[in-house]
């Protein structure tokens, strides 16, 4: 949190990984943008504060907050989970989402997660619900090992080098990378779990919360989330 400067308005630094599109991504410049991204300088501009990007790897966002090196994390960050609900705060959800597995296109064996074999490796990011599934089913002795990768984008690399015979990451997610590269990567069998997103501050920053709450009300009201959604998962 930041009050100096010319603007009189206090800025926040808001913490995320950008491998995540569309919700967290780059730009040809290496700007932090995504849907999160705009949702946060929305939400910002109709509660009257500015924000700044940080680019962390995923685990490093709740230790982060709670150091007070930034103040929000917006990353498509379920907020379901409870072992996170003790460290920090949510807000009111903003996307539902769910886990899926991802295989490359032309493999014929896999077709649910109960394919998956003693000899595989799967690859998941660190510190994601993807990576808790992806462990749990290596520590089940069914699969060889859980492999648990910084960026997404190594992770379906892997995948198409054929290093992992599969990805455990958010639909929208792995959609997106779908999207970058026809016929290459498809989704197989039932979601593994249902989540929602929620940005997150300080344990105890109600004040914080309050704000982004209210803001995001008014953004859905408004009719600004509804164009943010479509804007990013249509590009
Ligand atoms: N939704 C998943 C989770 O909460 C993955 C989020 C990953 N986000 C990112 N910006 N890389 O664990």
């Amino acid at each position: 949190e930041n009050t100096s400067g010319d603007s009189e308005k206090v800025t926040y630094k808001v913490g995320t990984e950008p491998t995540f599109p569309p919700f967290d991504t780059t730009d040809e410049e290496q700007n932090i943008v995504g849907l999160d991204m705009d949702l946060i300088k929305a939400i910002g501009e109709d509660q009257g504060f500015e924000v700044t990007f940080e680019n962390l790897t995923f685990d490093g966002l709740v230790p982060a907050l709670k150091a007070g090196n930034i103040d929000i994390i917006a990353a498509g960050m379920n907020k379901d989970d409870p072992e996170r609900q003790k460290q920090v705060d949510f807000s009111d959800a903003y996307y539902e989402s769910k886990l899926m597995v991802a295989v490359t296109e032309d493999n014929n064996t896999i077709k649910s997660v109960d394919d998956l074999t003693p000899d595989m490796k799967v690859a998941a990011q660190t510190g994601t619900t993807g990576a808790t599934k992806t462990q749990e089913l290596a520590d089940e002795g069914k699969i060889a090992e859980a492999v648990i990768l910084d960026g997404l984008d190594t992770a379906m690399m892997q995948l198409l080098n054929g290093d992992v015979q599969a990805v455990i990451n958010d639909k929208p997610v792995t959609e997106a990378y779908m999207k970058k590269q026809p016929d290459k990567i498809k989704m197989v069998g039932e979601p593994l779990n249902a989540e929602n997103y929620g940005f997150a501050v300080q344990k105890g920053n109600t004040e914080l919360l309050e704000k982004i709450n209210a803001g995001l009300a008014n953004i859905k009201e408004d009719g600004t989330f509804d164009k943010l959604v479509d804007e990013w998962f249509n590009k």
